[in-house]
């Protein structure tokens, strides 16, 4: 196996972003990935790109072959990724297998999702297509009813509290007010969050990821070549990927995501580190519920602990771990496609010390956490400056 580097990096701005389609966000993204690298659309030899749903959400499907068109890349091998709001992190993982196995020597990686073209009801329906359709969707239960019920479970058994929960929002609108590319650019506080409209109890509108448009994208080559490309390389030490059944009921536990802490076991030992070697850490807060239950299934804080942590600031930018630096799913938002991309992008900044007013001292290694639906597919990364 080769080791692999990102040498570009590249983002479309998050949010409701009715003046450009599909294709417009995604080129952008990819364009400026490219530009970042110094590498012309001639020297790749292979592009993947994450997306959830698009020909539900825009009616548009062979959309790798699409973007390559528009991108001026074709002939290029493009190739679409699917892993519900994992689609993201999974094509990074594809594209790090087809540069670690010798079979490609350069790659673009994109993650796209145009959210806001349809109603909610629509984005709803499609985005309940990630969970167990005839046992979940089908009787209602839509995501934020899921989590809820995790929620629930996690508040009966270790006293987690609304409040606790609230304080992600509040760190992760804080972290988001200080970046440019991200969905909400307002700080809340908590009794914003405590006073906004119920979803599906305890998880209030604060408490969900808001439905965005936008899209991301990476460019990778192999860690020897590296330098030709960029100054400041990244190099992807680990990928790790777990799998899990997509409707809750099947679980053993409510309130830890089985997948989150196989794929944890496996990219730990692949890069031979620990929690305490991690720096920066973008985390799948699709709810507040769900990045308290990362943090406990990842390690950095003990089951049950992860609410007060986090309402005691050891998640802030710069505390004792610095958590969803780019505001997360929470204030970054969530196209969900582009997600697990944008994750990869932030850590780069970081890793590179470019993050400006979010930027974590002295920022070494970090880490990505990307979940698809309630946890039927987790995929991690763990990134460090060359
Ligand atoms: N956080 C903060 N503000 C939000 C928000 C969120 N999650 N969602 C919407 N808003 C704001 C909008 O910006 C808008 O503000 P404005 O009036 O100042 O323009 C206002 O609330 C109303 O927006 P609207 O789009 O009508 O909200 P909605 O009630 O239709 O949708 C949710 C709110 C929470 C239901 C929707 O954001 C949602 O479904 N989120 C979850 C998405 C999801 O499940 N993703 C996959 C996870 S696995």
């Amino acid at each position: 196996m080769r080791k692999v580097a990102i040498v570009g990096v590249g983002m479309s701005k998050f949010g409701e972003e009715w003046n450009r389609g599909f294709r417009d966000l995604i080129i952008e993204a990819g364009v400026r990935a490219l530009e970042d690298a110094n590498i012309s659309g001639a020297d790749l030899d292979g592009l993947f790109c994450g997306t959830m749903a698009p020909g539900n959400l825009v009616g548009q499907e062979h959309t790798a072959a699409l973007i390559a068109d528009f991108m001026g890349l074709n002939p290029i091998p493009a190739t679409r990724v699917e892993a519900a709001c994992a689609s993201g992190g999974l094509a990074l993982r594809t594209g790090y297998m087809a540069i670690a196995s010798g079979m490609h020597d350069a790659v673009v990686v994109g993650g796209v999702e145009k959210m806001t073209d349809v109603s909610g009801g629509l984005v709803s329906e499609a985005l309940g297509g990630a969970g167990d359709q005839e046992w979940e969707l089908f009787q209602g239960a839509t995501f934020p009813a899921i989590y809820a019920m995790m929620a629930r479970r996690h508040m009966m058994e270790f006293g987690t509290t609304e409040e606790q929960m609230a304080a992600v929002a509040v760190k992760n609108h804080l972290n988001a007010s200080k970046n440019k590319y991200a969905h909400f650019q307002n700080e809340i506080t908590i009794d914003q969050v405590m006073k906004s409209k119920m979803v599906a109890s305890p998880l209030k509108v604060f408490d969900c990821s808001p439905v965005s448009d936008g899209a991301a994208a990476v460019v990778l080559v192999p860690l020897e070549n590296a330098k030709k490309y960029s100054k400041d390389p990244i190099e992807i030490v680990a990928s790790a990927q777990a799998s899990d059944t997509l409707a809750l009921h099947d679980r053993q536990s409510l309130t830890s995501i089985h997948a989150t802490q196989e794929a944890t076991r496996k990219l730990f030992s692949l890069a031979n580190m620990t929690t305490k070697d991690i720096d920066v850490v973008e985390v799948h807060d699709c709810f507040t519920i769900a990045e308290i239950m990362a943090l406990e299934d990842i390690g950095f804080f003990k089951k049950g602990e992860g609410g007060g942590a986090t309402a005691e600031g050891r998640t802030a930018l710069n505390a004792e771990i610095s958590v969803n630096t780019s505001g997360g799913l929470k204030g970054c938002g969530h196209p969900v496609g582009a997600t697990g991309v944008k994750q990869a992008v932030e850590i780069a900044w970081q890793l590179r010390g470019v993050a400006g007013a979010r930027q974590v001292k002295d920022a070494e290694i970090g880490m990505t956490h990307n979940v698809g639906g309630s946890g039927a597919t987790c995929v991690m990364h763990i990134l460090k400056r060359v």
